[in-house]
């Protein structure tokens, strides 16, 4: 089976409040149509997701009343995000069901300590295509925590056993310090210049190929790439040799 997550930076425009990219995630959505058989599909949050989690500073935890409201907003802003990716995926035929993850999923000091896996094989067991993403959730330390979507990728890999798993972004890959592409990554992370971006609260760049290694630890294929250029999803998810970068542990 595949598992692709398609970054919060593909499907939103993420300077912008709010704003869906609806042709992108439509042609992505076409380009997974084919393996809608074997398929789950992690989202991200983009300008859904951090700006508000930022604000309200959920990512710190429960502090204060007014970050209850916050969190309900952040949790509401997501399942729009959501409705609209389903959107996208039923307009290629994709029978995509919507499986939050908040109640999977407990939270200790920033980290996940356990996830309810069962309820994605069974979708997948009856031939349908879940969809979650990254959200707020319930911390047992902090009150709060912001889960993102490649938590979630680690997370239902030990337990889908994917073939492959695609990290859909708004680049190519990950640049070495002459500004070209790295065909593979391994990890040692202080060779690859990475650009923090002040407003994500999962951690950033970082985190997510920390997480990513994790993955190819555990002898997962793990790849990203642009889900800006035509066609490259597609060419993954059949196996072809195309413009990314593949994580590998070293
Ligand atoms: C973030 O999920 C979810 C929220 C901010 C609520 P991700 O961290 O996976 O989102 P992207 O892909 O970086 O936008």
């Amino acid at each position: 089976m595949k598992l692709v997550k398609l970054g919060g930076s593909v499907i939103t425009f993420k300077g912008e409040r709010k704003r869906f990219r609806s042709k992108i995630t439509e042609d992505l959505a076409g380009e997974l149509a084919p393996f809608k058989e074997e398929l789950c599909v992690v989202h991200g949050g983009g300008s859904y997701g951090h700006p508000l989690a930022h604000r309200y500073e959920l990512h710190r935890g429960l502090h204060r009343q007014e970050q209850l409201a916050g969190f309900a907003e952040v949790h509401r802003s997501m399942r729009e995000l959501n409705g609209r990716v389903l959107r996208a995926l039923h307009s290629h035929m994709i029978p995509a069901v919507s499986i939050p993850p908040a109640p999977l999923v407990s939270m200790e000091g920033g980290e996940v300590v356990s996830f309810t896996g069962g309820p994605f094989q069974r979708y997948l067991d009856a031939g349908l295509v879940p969809v979650t993403f990254g959200d707020v959730v319930l911390d047992s330390l902090r009150g709060s925590a912001v889960l993102s979507g490649d938590d979630l990728m680690l997370l239902l890999a030990r337990v889908l056993k994917p073939v492959t798993t695609i990290f859909v972004a708004d680049v190519d890959g990950v640049k070495g310090p002459d500004g070209t592409l790295l065909p593979v990554v391994s990890s040692t992370l202080s060779e690859v210049p990475l650009l923090e971006d002040e407003m994500d609260v999962t951690g950033g760049l970082r985190r997510k190929l920390s997480l990513m290694f994790q993955m190819a630890k555990e002898g997962f294929r793990c790849l990203i790439i642009s889900g800006l250029a035509r066609g490259r999803l597609r060419g993954a998810l059949e196996g072809r040799d195309v413009p990314c970068t593949e994580v590998r542990w070293a």
